[in-house]
């Protein structure tokens, strides 16, 4: 099918929200004869969409494919600004890179790149992010905020705060933020997050937050070291999500968190980071590039900088660090 009929088609079933199209209906709006709706409809089949076929009242999508491309994110997106201009790829190195670029190139603030696979996905302290096609979200936002440098940390904290939001409004999970951003699940990370910015003396260009969400993972599709560490939605529920969802839910949370930071600043995002923070008033041991430091984490200022008081009682400010619970 063309891509033009196929997007007015779907697009006409998301408007429909689960309620039956008629036969005629679909004719006129791909502007085909109605012996030719059943062709489409076959082949919508063909890609994996489940649909139910009533005579007289015609066919309604029952199941979607978990397939992400820009389509299946546009149809039904509900924001203004993040998603609305989508840079989609089947494969890409980084996500991060190409985001890096566009940026560059001026992109639009709210572009988002997303991609099915990544072959060299990054994570923070120089990881690898492992990043196989089919199951996870592996996408980066471009956004340009008017603010100083010394505040992009902030936006780490309100992405998690987003996904959460997200995770807890698709399924029955609750998940906690690790800080960082770390989201976990019984203890085992579900999300990672790295921002990236660019910047010159003390102006934000643009900031790039990188997101990779296991969804659809099963356990053994981790590599063994990871099977330890690291879970997904679908191990942790039992089912397979639809990826482009999880999408249109993460930009609209952000979106909405996003214009709050903007309007009143970093303490309502704080307040509600902090709710869903399962690392704070612990004894954690902070592994950083100077060192390893081990005390109370007694909160994040309002900078998102994590605070932790040390045995003798001294105080330490910590930026970037790994953290262990003890
Ligand atoms: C972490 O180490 O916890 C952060 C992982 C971030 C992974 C995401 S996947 C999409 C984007 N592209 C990348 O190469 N990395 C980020």
């Amino acid at each position: 099918m063309q891509s033009g009929l196929r997007s007015k088609l779907l697009e006409a079933f998301s408007k429909a929200d689960g309620e039956f199209l008629s036969g005629q209906k679909i004719s006129e709006v791909i502007g085909c004869s109605r012996t030719a709706v059943w062709k489409h409809i076959e082949e919508l089949r063909k890609e994996g969409y489940e649909l139910e076929a009533v005579r007289r009242l015609g066919y309604r999508i029952t199941k979607k494919p978990d397939k992400i491309s820009s389509n299946e994110i546009q149809l039904g997106l509900k924001t203004e600004l993040m998603g609305r201009n989508i840079h989609f790829e089947e494969t890409v190195t980084s996500t991060q890179k190409i985001a890096q670029s566009l940026a560059n190139e001026g992109a639009p603030e709210g572009t988002i790149v997303v991609a099915d696979q990544q072959t060299s996905g990054r994570g923070r302290m120089s990881r690898v992010w492992y990043s196989p096609s089919g199951t996870g979200i592996w996408m980066s936002m471009i956004i340009r905020p008017k603010i100083p440098i010394n505040r992009t940390p902030q936006l780490t904290l309100l992405t998690a705060v987003a996904i959460v939001q997200a995770i807890e409004e698709l399924t029955p999970l609750k998940p906690d933020i690790k800080w960082p951003n770390d989201i976990l699940l019984n203890g085992k990370k579900i999300v990672g997050i790295l921002t990236e910015l660019q910047a010159e003396a003390d102006q934000v260009h643009s900031v790039i937050i990188g997101t990779g969400i296991n969804v659809n993972q099963t356990k053994e599709d981790f590599p063994e070291e990871l099977q330890n560490v690291a879970t997904s939605i679908k191990v942790e529920t039992g089912s397979d999500w639809e990826r482009a969802q999880f999408i249109q839910t993460i930009l609209l949370k952000f979106e909405g968190l996003y214009s709050l930071f903007l309007s009143q600043g970093f303490k309502p995002i704080k307040l509600l980071w902090e709710s869903y923070a399962i690392s704070l008033q612990k004894t954690i041991i902070a592994r950083t590039l100077k060192g390893t430091i081990e005390g109370k984490a007694i909160g994040i200022d309002d900078d998102g900088v994590l605070i932790i008081e040390k045995n003798d009682q001294s105080i330490e400010r910590i930026y970037s660090a790994d953290i262990e619970m003890k």
